[in-house]
Parts: C-alpha cells; structure tokens; sequence
C-alpha cells in the first residue's frame, strides 16, 4: 500500500486533537500530502453513524452492537476516505481507530477478542496502521481536562459540548480501557508506541515528531528498497 497511515489512540483528554493537528501542519510545511480524519466518522456515511454511537441511542442495544455500528462506519471510511488518500501517496493521520474498538469495547465493556477480530476482518480486511502513537494519560487526570473544556466551552455558547455516551462512564471502566491500551502496545511493539501524555504539550509534540521521523525514513528506505 502506498502512503503512510499513522493512527493516534488514547483515553479520555490525552490531548490527541491537539497533537494530531500540530503533526499535520508540520508534515505539510515538509511539503506531504495530509490527510486529517477522525473515528467514529470521516466519510458521510461514517458521521451519521458517529451521531448514532455518541448520542448514546445504540447503548440500550448492548456492546456487541456498537462494536458492529463502529465497523460499519469504519469500513465506510476505509472505502470512501483512507484508502483513496494512501493511494495518492499521502500520509493519512486518523484520531482513533480500531484499538479503540479493541480498549472500549473489549478492555472497557468486555466484548471477547475473537468477535473483535471477526469485525475487524470485516471493517479493515488487510489494511493495518503502519504506526499506532498511543498516548497514555492517568485517567483521572483526563477526565479533569475533559470537565474543565466543557466548562469553557458552555461560556461560549456557540460552541457548548455535551458529556457523550463514553466519556460518561465510570473511573473504573476508564482505568480498564487504559490498560488494554497499554497491552496492546506490549503485544504489538511494531505498530504500536506509548507517549507519556501527563506532560504539557510542547514536549508531548517533539516525542511524536521524532517517533514519527524516524518511522517515515524507515518506511521511506524500505518503498526504495522494494522498487530496486
Ligand atoms: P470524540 O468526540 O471523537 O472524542 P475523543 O477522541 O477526543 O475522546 O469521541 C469518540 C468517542 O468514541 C470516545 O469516547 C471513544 C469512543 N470510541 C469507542 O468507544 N470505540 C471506538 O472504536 C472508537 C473509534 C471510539
């Protein structure tokens, strides 16, 4: 597959937003083609169904179900949005993906590994991230963040965010959704590299800027090496 395809994950208030849009922005001053997208969603039909699980009309149908919705909106946004974009060559950057799936509804909500997998075979086929940037927060501490930016956000109006259907859930199921992150990156040390998020910012941006240097030269070595 041509392209690079680079998935950020984490719990609650990591800060991934922040982070992706300043690897984008970089990785465009660099000359790249970016492509910025986000789970649940990126395609049309993968927002309305975004609407549907974050809304929290799916919930009273159980977890099985919601995994299935998220791979209905995933393979959507596959089909209509990633793959064309690896095709043109770019680097593709998506907020979320199915570890996600994998932390929430398995680690989180208890959904057994082997009927994940059967929905990812289904949403993904054999398109795997080739760089998974987990950032990993104490949840206690991005549950804070993520009160504080609904305060400010309900003082402009015009933007005022509401609690969604998982942000909602208990300390103790946010503490099971980051180990799964964390066993994730431990079973998959090629795809997957944990960035310590308590930290500010600026300092969270240059770790991701040099993991994801050093992936693309690699990446980069690896497409001449093929072609010879
Ligand atoms: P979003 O508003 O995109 O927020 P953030 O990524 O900043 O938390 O919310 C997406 C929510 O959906 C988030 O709470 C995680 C959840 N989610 C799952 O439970 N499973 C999934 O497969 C995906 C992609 C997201």
């Amino acid at each position: 597959m041509p392209g690079i395809f680079i998935t950020f994950e984490g719990g609650e208030g990591a800060g991934k937003s922040t982070q992706i849009k300043r690897l984008a922005e970089r990785l465009k001053k660099e000359g790249h083609e970016v492509l910025l997208t986000r789970e649940p969603g990126g395609s049309p039909g993968a927002e309305a169904v975004r609407y549907v699980l974050l809304s929290g009309a799916a919930e009273p149908f159980g977890a099985k179900t919601e995994v299935m919705l998220f791979a209905a909106a995933r393979l959507d946004h596959m089909r209509e949005t990633i793959l064309p974009a690896l095709n043109r060559d770019a680097v593709v950057l998506c907020d979320r993906f199915y570890d996600s799936t994998r932390a929430y509804q398995g680690g989180g909500d208890g959904v057994s590994p082997d009927y994940l997998a059967l929905m990812e075979e289904i949403a993904v086929g054999s398109h795997h991230p080739d760089l998974t940037i987990i950032l990993d927060i104490d949840p206690k501490l991005g549950l804070e963040r993520v009160k504080s930016r609904l305060k400010d956000s309900k003082k402009d109006s015009n933007d005022a965010q509401h609690i969604d259907r998982f942000e909602k859930d208990t300390l103790a199921i946010h503490k099971k959704r980051r180990a799964a992150f964390l066993a994730i990156a431990k079973r998959e040390k090629d795809r997957c590299v944990i960035v310590d998020a308590n930290q500010e910012a600026e300092g969270v941006s240059q770790v991701i800027w040099s993991i994801v240097n050093s992936h693309m030269a690699k990446e980069i070595k690896n497409k001449l090496r093929l072609k010879k």
